[in-house]
């Protein structure tokens, strides 16, 4: 019998589009002889639909206009397992689920919301569960538990946006203070992603339109020191004995990797990371490993850091549903490791059931 399994995307976050993409991508891969597949779309204002249209549609967009699209519920009851299919006399029907796989990038995606439904739900579903997804999501709780490890990260100052409103030239002050005065600065908010409300800041001004910035997209804000270095990502896959691909470097485009570098520049390029020594690339291994442990991934985590001149790995941050599509670095540092895009997802919805109960 084929499994049942619900691939979810778009959602109303920022990242909904590389969503849509990642989906297409994931749908394209998966294997149709062991998998009925079912999809669900969220869009940018939360609706949920089922929808049965083509990967091209969902790869552009286009599916939202699909009439055939039916009005569905992910439900909490757990005796149902499945979704519910609104009709439009008002009655529905149910759709039981064996697995689901949220290709969810971002707020309410990987960020534990959606994991804490399906938790509730009684599904099992691909990737790191509510906890984990929520405490990798949060780059403020992210850094507090990475620094209990052995690895290393840049420095960091947390403020909120309370604190900055009350008295801003104070908060930005006591940031300036704490690093000595040194710029570059970077100031995050701690929740977000694709590099929104990121900025460099070179001096004090900088920093004040930094931290006001961040603070449009979250009430935490983090600041820390620049890290020169290369940027390096780590794929890690498994659960309770994860495995680390080869690394893989980012060559981007812009000044750092922001949203303009990562989605509309097409200069900016990823490849497998193949001129540092063995030691580096073991160091790499083990700082990977031991971020995904310490943070409780599963499933799947893309680990990413700065490798500086000297070979000193700084650890960046952790992604719980790092981009899919099939030239992002998820898939493709497997395909270096000799495990193709189909494989990999095999091994992925194997893993979510493996932890079913
Ligand atoms: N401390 C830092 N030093 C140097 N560059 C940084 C630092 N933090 C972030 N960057 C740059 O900003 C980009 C986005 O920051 P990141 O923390 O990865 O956020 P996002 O979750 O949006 O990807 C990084 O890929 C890197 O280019
Ligand atoms: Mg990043």
């Amino acid at each position: 019998m084929k499994t049942k399994l619900l691939i979810i995307f778009g959602g109303a976050s920022s990242e909904h589009e590389v969503s849509c993409m990642s989906a297409a991508s994931v749908r394209r891969h998966l294997d149709e002889t062991k998998y009925e597949i079912y999809q669900a779309g969220i869009t940018k204002e939360g609706n949920w639909f089922l929808t049965d249209s083509p990967v091209s549609d969902i790869e552009d967009g286009s599916w939202i206009h699909n009439p055939k699209n039916r009005r569905a519920v992910l439900t909490a009851d757990a005796s149902i397992r499945g979704i519910l299919i609104l009709r439009e006399n008002g009655t529905y029907e149910t759709l039981p689920i064996d697995v689901v796989f949220p290709v969810l990038h971002g707020k309410y995606g990987e960020d534990g919301t959606i994991q804490g439904l399906l938790d509730l739900a009684r599904i099992p579903y691909v990737g790191a569960g509510t906890t984990s997804s929520a405490a990798c999501m949060d780059k403020a709780i992210t850094k507090l538990i990475v620094g209990r490890t052995g690895v290393e990260q840049a420095d960091f100052y947390l403020t909120d946006c309370h604190t900055f409103c009350a008295d801003p030239e104070g908060t930005a002050k006591f940031a300036e203070v704490y690093f000595k005065g040194k710029y570059p600065l970077f100031v995050k908010p701690a929740n977000a992603g694709s590099s929104v409300g990121i900025s460099k800041a070179k001096d004090f001004q900088g920093l004040l339109e930094g931290i006001r910035l961040a603070a449009d997209e979250d009430s935490k804000i983090l600041i820390e020191e620049m890290i020169v270095g290369r940027e390096i990502e780590v794929a890690v896959l498994g659960n309770l004995e994860p495995k680390a691909s080869p690394a893989g470097e980012i060559l981007s485009a812009g000044e750092f990797y922001d949203y303009e570098s990562k989605y509309i520049n097409t200069e900016s390029k990823t490849q497998v990371l193949d001129d540092v020594s063995e030691e580096i690339q073991e160091r790499l291994h083990q700082a990977s490993l031991e971020v995904y442990k310490a943070m409780g991934c599963r499933g799947l985590a893309r680990v990413d850091f700065f490798l500086e001149q000297t070979g000193r790995v700084v650890f960046n941050e952790v992604n719980t549903l790092p981009g899919f599509t099939s030239i992002s670095m998820y898939p493709k540092l497997w395909e270096a490791a000799g495990l193709s895009y189909r494989e990999l997802l095999d091994t992925l919805i194997g893993l979510a059931m493996e932890t079913e109960g």
